[in-house]
């Protein structure tokens, strides 16, 4: 009679072959994982970004449903250098930025970003860009909200950065989010000319309509939204198509 062969568990061959087909199995898991919950992880965030520019452009209301409220913006994409509106697609592509106008220290810019109207009928509301840059420790992404003529500032709203609890991530909290509401980018020309200082804009400052108070103990943080805001309004930035709103108002 033959007798039942045990496994032999302490066989060098046998470790190897659970080893490796266990870790077959959990990589093909967590792969399927990885395919079936790509869809919803893109869901979340392009919901997320929804809500975020429904914030920044005041329309958020409280248990609101983000796709029908999103209904009132427009999305479309703009090539930065013409300032003109485009059917290309991609944001993907892009293009260096020389270091001397690289306020935001990024590096590089896409050719064609998005913008985001919104629509009061077939007239312009708000004008709604996304901008980004290097704070102290973080790049911090955000959009900034412009009135039809492509010069007031209606809101400025960070959604992602790692700036310290309590001093640089005073940039998205009121009251100093609060400051940007109503100031002016530009003066007569085309560079920008809005900055974060250091410290309180005192009274009697000359061009107060461009000067943003500093925050306390994070004037570096302030120096980059400054940088940022700067850049993306700026030449190489949405520079050119805020100027054609500038001069149709
Ligand atoms: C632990 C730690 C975290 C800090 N975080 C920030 C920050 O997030 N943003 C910032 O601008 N400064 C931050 N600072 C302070 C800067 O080093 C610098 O002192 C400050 O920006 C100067 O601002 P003030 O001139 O308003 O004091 C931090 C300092 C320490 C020690």
């Amino acid at each position: 009679m033959s007798e039942k062969k045990e496994f032999d568990r302490d066989s060098i061959s046998n470790t190897l072959i659970i080893a490796i087909g266990l870790s077959l199995v959990c990589s093909i898991i967590v792969s399927s994982a990885a395919i079936v919950l790509k869809p919803v992880q893109e869901k979340n965030e392009e919901a997320f970004r929804q809500r975020i520019i429904l914030d920044v452009a005041g329309l958020m209301e409280p248990g609101g449903d983000i796709a029908e409220l999103f209904q009132a913006i427009e999305p479309r994409m703009v090539n930065l250098e013409t300032g003109d509106y485009t059917d290309a697609a991609d944001a993907e592509r892009n293009v260096p930025i020389p270091d001397e106008l690289d306020l935001a220290g990024i590096g590089q810019r896409p050719i064609n970003a998005p913008v985001y109207l919104v629509m009061n009928g077939d007239v312009v509301d708000q004008i709604i860009l996304p901008v980004y840059g290097k704070g102290l420790w973080s790049t911090m992404l955000g959009y900034l909200s412009v009135a039809p003529d492509g010069n007031t500032i209606k809101g400025l709203r960070f959604y992602a950065h790692a700036e310290t609890p309590g001093l640089g991530d005073q940039i998205d909290k009121e009251p100093w989010r609060a400051l940007w509401v109503g100031k002016q980018v530009y003066g007569s020309g085309d560079e920008p000319q809005i900055r974060v200082i250091r410290g309180p804009v005192a009274a009697g400052a000359q061009n107060p309509q461009h000067l943003i108070d500093g925050m306390a103990g994070a004037t570096l943080t302030g120096n980059g939204v400054s940088g940022l805001v700067r850049y993306w309004t700026g030449p190489h930035g949405f520079g050119p198509y805020l100027k054609n709103f500038r001069e149709a108002g």
